[in-house]
């Protein structure tokens, strides 16, 4: 969600007459786009302005912004008042302003010629030229109680319909190759206005479904990728919506805890057994689907047995990745403030470390299915002499070839699958 406000933010500074510069050592502006998820990720802001503020020594004219979840969740300006070296101070929905506020110190530029009250209004300039992020809605009005989202990017808001399928089909005309579909909970998806589906459309509750049914239909689109869905709001049109023929074959579920008990306090709104079922129910309707979560270790009151049921449950389900992330209390968080962070660092650090071993040796073992198999490759980059991409399961692949195949769709053969590599010779 963050790269693709930074692409909206790129395309509102060159529209405004601004060159991009190589490296923040030759900018006239620095903007820092910042993310609130764990204590450590806006601390890295904070050490960001420091250094910046040391450049300034050298480069007085120089101005630094900061934006994104920290100035967002920032309601009574504590924030802002650790970080006055920073010349602008807004949050992501506040980007249509920053022409104005640019004005200030930047006279020669064309800034009168922008406002957008709806940022999402603002086109991005996209990073890649064959994979693009496309935002669906934003924020979340779901209130785990560990996470500060809601504070930091507001309630959940749906874009138009119309303005997604515009994107999407200018995308596919420039002959863009894989659309991520991005939400807090990209599966609760409701169109403030359903008429723009298709009639064709089968499906007829869900809006996401019919969302990924659009998105289908497209010609030069060879696949589609959705990021996060919340596992309550999975319907089973959904489910089967995984089996169109661009789905990619990977879908990313966050769990976060495996015991009813420490999701109960999570405020998630399913049980282990309902997850259970869900992830039973996916894999039957798509048989070789990679699967993928986030997982919360150590979060207040977690005991050990409680614990082991998110070992097990990671057991049960051979996910292929976790992104596992140790509990950091957020100000501001029903979490923070009812209970004390009570599990110690280093035994966050030690469940960290038992779940990390068991998906290395779990998606190594994985893994070894792919050897011999021929995968279809988005080729990412070519370095060292090596082309590397993603297959539909996400995985990375690596081969040797050249250049000209980065932004092409290639078959690969699999030779070696390591934990994070699958190696092999394009067919
Ligand atoms: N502490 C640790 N991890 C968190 N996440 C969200 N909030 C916190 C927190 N306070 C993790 C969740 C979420 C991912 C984006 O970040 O696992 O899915
Ligand atoms: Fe945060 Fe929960 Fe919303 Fe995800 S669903 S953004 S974890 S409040």
């Amino acid at each position: 969600m963050n790269k693709n406000d930074s692409e909206r933010l790129a395309a509102l500074l060159l529209s405004l007459g601004m060159e991009e510069a190589k490296t923040e050592k030759e900018a006239d502006l620095v903007i820092i786009n910042s993310c609130s998820v764990r204590e450590s990720a806006e601390s890295r802001v904070g050490g960001l302005v420091n250094s910046l503020t040391r450049l300034r020594l050298q480069r007085p004219r120089l101005i630094i912004g900061v934006t994104g979840c920290l100035p967002g969740r920032d309601k009574q300006g504590l924030l802002r008042r650790k970080m006055p070296q920073a010349n602008l101070f807004f949050s992501s929905s506040e980007m249509g302003r920053l022409p104005g506020m640019l004005a200030e110190f930047f006279p020669g530029l064309k800034t009168n010629t922008f406002s957008f009250s709806d940022y999402l209004k603002i086109q991005p300039r996209y990073d890649s030229e064959y994979r693009a992020f496309v935002t669906i809605q934003t924020g979340c009005s779901q209130f785990c109680t560990y996470c500060v989202v809601p504070q930091a990017r507001g309630l959940t808001k749906q874009r138009p319909l119309i303005d997604i399928l515009t994107e999407i089909r200018d995308l596919d005309n420039r002959g863009y190759k894989e659309i991520v579909l991005l939400g807090q909970i990209v599966n609760q998806y409701q169109a403030p206005d359903p008429e723009n589906f298709s009639v064709y459309n089968p499906f007829q509750q869900d809006d996401f479904a019919r969302l990924l049914w659009e998105v289908n239909q497209l010609k030069s689109i060879e696949r589609v990728h959705w990021t996060a869905p919340h596992p309550r709001y999975l319907t089973d049109e959904t489910i089967v919506a995984l089996t169109l023929p661009k789905q990619v074959n990977y879908l990313h579920l966050p769990v976060q805890a495996g015991n009813n008990e420490v999701l109960r306090r999570m405020n998630r709104g399913y049980t282990r057994e309902e997850y259970l079922q869900l992830v039973l129910k996916i894999k039957q309707t798509r048989p070789g689907l990679a699967l993928g979560t986030d997982i919360i270790v150590g979060f207040s009151g977690e005991t050990e047995q409680q614990f082991e049921d998110t070992v097990s449950l990671y057991q049960q389900c051979d996910f292929d990745i976790a992104y596992l992330a140790k509990y950091s209390p957020r100000p501001g968080t029903a979490a923070a403030r009812a209970w004390a962070d009570d599990v110690s660092w280093d035994e966050k650090k030690r469940r960290w470390r038992l779940l990390q071993d068991l998906m290395e040796k779990t998606t190594y073992q994985k893994n070894q299915q792919y050897v011999g198999q021929i995968k279809t490759v988005l080729v990412d980059k070519y370095q060292n002499g090596q082309n590397l991409g993603q297959s539909e399961e996400q995985k990375l692949v690596s081969f040797v070839s050249d250049q000209s195949l980065v932004g092409k769709m290639v078959r690969v053969r699999i030779k070696e699958a390591a934990e994070w590599i699958l190696r092999g010779t394009v067919v």
